[in-house]
């Protein structure tokens, strides 16, 4: 199937989607490690007030600074698909405290654009509104944000209605069936030109990886195995591609591989 969805891609004919249905027989559960943060996807009250702080160490140990390597990705990916100008309205998917959100503010400064932050967390949510609350004195940008506890597979968004749907280290969280619910859903909401901006783990590290990262990544892949797992296996792009109809426009590693960012476009007719 892989060879054929490769070969219909150049030939640009339409891809063969799986069919909901036959998901769980393809992709069975994988096992799932008895830990706080698999057991609730949600990320609950204990959870959610150290996050940030876990994020932050995780960067800093990789060399990043987190808000310089979240306002970079999202540079990068849209200088290289068709830029900023005409984005008028995004949503970060996931958006947990609003990290990515915020990082997508200061991108797109003062274009006047809606960005909103989602997240089935009430917890998560309530973080990311007391910081957009703390920012707004601070802040001079033109764009309007707000937050809103909703799930990814059913956005109340219109059909078409959106330029730009970003997620970070969310689409980890989501099993076969649920990615293929929520990919579904930013497919209905994407404009035809519209773009989906993935930014998660990354499918390996460099060949000869600092003994930090290595050290790192392989934390980060047992903290996250089940989860990681079906992107490594499955090779994401065409695994994302084969569960809602869209093309890859473009992706690039960071540090040394271990996280990636994937920008996708809706194919509609
Ligand atoms: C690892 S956090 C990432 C947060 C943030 N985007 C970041 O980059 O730090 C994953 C987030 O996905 C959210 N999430 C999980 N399932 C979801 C769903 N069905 N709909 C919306 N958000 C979901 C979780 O609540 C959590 O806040």
């Amino acid at each position: 199937m892989m060879r054929t969805m490769t070969e219909s891609k150049k030939k640009n004919v339409p891809q063969m989607i799986i069919p909901r249905e036959l998901i769980p027989r393809l992709f069975p559960p994988l096992p799932q490690l008895n830990t706080p943060w698999n057991t609730d996807h949600s990320f609950s009250g204990g959870i959610a007030p150290f996050y940030n702080t876990f994020t932050k160490i995780m960067f800093y140990i990789l060399g990043y600074r987190e808000e310089f390597l979240r306002k970079s990705v999202i540079s990068d990916c849209l200088t290289n698909t068709g830029g900023t100008t005409k984005i008028k309205r995004a949503i970060d998917v996931g958006c947990g405290t609003g990290e990515f959100t915020f990082a997508l503010e200061w991108v797109l400064q003062n274009l006047n654009c809606h960005i909103t932050g989602i997240d089935i967390s009430p917890h998560m949510i309530s973080l990311a509104r007391k910081k957009l609350k703390d920012r707004k004195e601070s802040n001079h940008y033109k764009n309007v944000v707000s937050f809103r506890q909703l799930d990814a597979t059913k956005m109340p968004f219109q059909d078409d209605s959106t330029d730009l749907i970003i997620a970070s280290l969310s689409f980890h969280e989501f099993s076969p069936t649920l990615l293929h619910d929520v990919l579904n859903e930013c497919h209905r909401i994407l404009k035809p030109e519209g773009r989906l901006l993935i930014f998660d783990y990354g499918d390996r590290v460099v060949k000869k990886p600092a003994m930090l990262t290595k050290l790192a990544y392989y934390i980060i892949i047992q903290i996250e195995t089940w989860k990681t797992q079906y992107y490594i296996r499955c090779g994401r792009e065409e695994f994302f591609c084969s569960l809602s109809p869209m093309k890859l426009i473009y992706q690039k590693e960071y540090a040394g591989g271990i996280f990636k960012a994937s920008v996708f476009q809706p194919l509609k007719e």
